[in-house]
């Protein structure tokens, strides 16, 4: 996967730099073609020999040396990739603010690929309200953050800021920069979080869905090059990924018209939303004031978006539900994959420890229209998105 990409690793002034030295070693290894640019502060904690002698290429660090200029324009369009390991607080500010002051700076306001960022910090850094402001305008700005690590910091502290490791940053890449396109060209329609209900101007009936499952489908969707529809209930989940277009809606009836509107250009769709099944019939246009007796509140069904596209799906679209269950789960949730004209549900047990509602992990089973049924183990949401595309992608190309 890495043969012959030109990867550009940019490293700045952090105890982490020493990181970065097997990180060059892993790319070159792997058929890379690392080219490494560091800021002034970074040679005090990296040597620029050892970098240069792993990569195979020398070190680029002034903008200008002696008589002769390095092209910052010309480097930036040479990489597939620019990996910035580790991204310091002070150059991280300087991003944030278009600074232009090194050649590593340079390098990154002129770069067209797209870039990567693995920040490396003490706790109090990381947190403080400069550092997440600026690290939100480098989203913006459309590059890409890896996590940092919780464990021990330079300072002796334990706690949040420690760079990812390397093997994390190359599985980043192998993940999120290098997968295969796989479902470029395609569109796909995903509900996500919960739907609000309203009962009166201050009221509403809802549930505790967190919209997380729902937006890494989507974001392993656009990650794998589809267009993605996202129908987003009120939920506090965002992203930045391209190729990804939220449809903010509030209740089950304006979910159900976004799905219908989208859906006949879509090839997937994925109804991972918790919608109300009821709501209120009538939405008081005043604050409900309480009385001494007691409160009738009368519901209706809503229309069930799953089972609406099943009925109106064609031949080459592809429709996946979930069902979240507390028992009879697989019959459950095999009635609903024929009951919903479904080609496949993904079945969240609530029985199972940290699936469902809120966790970061979920545990899943996937029943198919064609029999097949998959039991996964307990994993990060973004894990088992990975999985329900790869059943997606499976399903669309057999
Ligand atoms: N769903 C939907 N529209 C609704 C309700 C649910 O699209 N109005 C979708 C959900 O996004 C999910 C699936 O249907 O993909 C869940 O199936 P459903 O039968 O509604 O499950 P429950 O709401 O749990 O209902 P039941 O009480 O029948 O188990």
């Amino acid at each position: 996967m890495f043969q012959d990409k030109k990867i550009l690793l940019a490293v700045t002034g952090s105890i982490a730099a020493y990181k970065s030295i097997l990180l060059v070693r892993l790319l070159v290894k792997a058929g890379a073609d690392v080219k490494v640019v560091m800021t002034p502060a970074a040679a005090a904690f990296v040597s620029p020999l050892t970098l240069s002698t792993l990569s195979k290429n020398a070190v680029i660090s002034e903008l200008a040396n002696n008589e002769s200029w390095s092209n910052h324009v010309m480097l930036g369009r040479w990489a597939d990739v620019m990996v910035v390991a580790p991204l310091s607080c002070n150059t991280l500010a300087k991003m944030a603010h278009g600074m232009c002051d090194n050649m590593l700076l340079a390098t990154w306001l002129s770069a067209t690929c797209p870039v990567v960022v693995a920040p490396a910090m003490d706790e109090d850094m990381w947190h403080h309200p400069a550092t997440q402001g600026n690290l939100q305008k480098l989203e913006a700005f459309g590059n890409r953050i890896i996590p940092v690590d919780k464990g021990e910091l330079a300072s002796g502290l334990y706690g949040d800021g420690r760079m990812a490791e390397p093997e994390a940053i190359m599985q980043y890449l192998r993940d999120h920069i290098f997968a295969k396109k796989d479902l470029a060209g395609k569109k796909a329609l995903v509900t996500a979080g919960p739907t609000y209900e309203p009962i009166d101007p201050v009221r509403f009936i809802g549930n505790h869905s967190s919209g997380k499952m729902g937006l890494a489908i989507a974001e392993e969707l656009a990650n794998r090059g589809a267009e993605v529809h996202l129908v987003l209930g009120p939920s506090a989940v965002k992203t930045t990924m391209p190729g990804i277009y939220i449809h903010k809606v509030q209740t089950a009836g304006q979910m159900y018209d976004t799905c219908m509107a989208e859906f006949p250009g879509a090839d997937i769709a994925v109804m991972s939303a918790a919608v109300a099944d009821y709501t209120p019939v009538e939405t008081a246009p005043e604050k409900i004031k309480k009385t001494s007796g007691s409160l009738v509140i009368e519901l209706t069904k809503t229309k069930d978006i799953l089972k609406s596209l099943g009925q109106v799906k064609k031949s080459g679209q592809l429709l996946v539900g979930f069902a979240l269950e507390t028992a009879n789960e697989r019959q459950y949730a095999l009635d609903k994959l024929a009951a919903k004209n479904a080609d496949m549900i993904v079945l969240n047990s609530l029985n199972d420890e940290g699936a469902g509602f809120g966790y970061d992990t979920n545990k899943v089973t996937i029943f198919e229209k064609g029999g097949d049924e998959t039991v996964y183990d307990r994993k990060p949401k973004q894990q088992v998105a990975k999985d329900i595309v790869d059943r997606i992608v499976n399903l669309l190309y057999v």
